[in-house]
């Protein structure tokens, strides 16, 4: 089974992002975790991150081509981008939306967000634990 990680705008700055809301964690120590994590699952992921929107975008089509799922963290986009909202809405696969942090208790303009209608389930505010959830839960999906 292989899983298609993609993290967004500002993730590859985590390990100087307020460490109260984020854990303090590096992307690439994330990233390590999730890797052992779906050695564990027994399943292949593949983490990407871009600042770029555009791109996430781009790895959303291609993922369609090949991920038996989705893990989408896409950072502040979740609250406003429609076009990621309708590049994860093509997937007929379980498409899981992560934030580290639980913008459901945050400000007001991050309690929303435009993924929560195309996504299979969400994890948010686990910290990294979210994305093992994530994964777990997609695996689960296929038995
Ligand atoms: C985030 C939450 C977003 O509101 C924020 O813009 C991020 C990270 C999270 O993982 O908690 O960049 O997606």
């Amino acid at each position: 089974m292989r899983i298609a990680v993609l993290n967004g705008v500002n993730l590859d700055a985590l390990s100087i992002r307020d460490p109260e809301l984020y854990g303090g964690l590096g992307l690439s120590e994330l990233e390590t975790r999730i890797y052992q994590w779906a050695v564990e699952l027994q399943c292949t992921a593949r983490c990407r991150q871009t600042n770029h929107e555009g791109e996430f975008v781009d790895w959303c089509h291609e993922a369609y081509e090949w991920a038996d799922g989705v893990i989408a963290n896409p950072g502040a986009w979740s609250h406003y981008s429609w076009a990621i909202h309708d590049a994860l809405e093509l997937f007929a696969v379980p498409v899981v939306e992560v934030h580290l942090s639980n913008i459901l208790e945050r400000e007001e303009w991050r309690r929303f967000s435009v993924l929560e209608n195309v996504v299979t389930a969400r994890f948010i505010g686990h910290g990294p634990e979210g994305y093992r959830q994530a994964l777990e839960f997609i695996v689960g999906s296929k038995s």
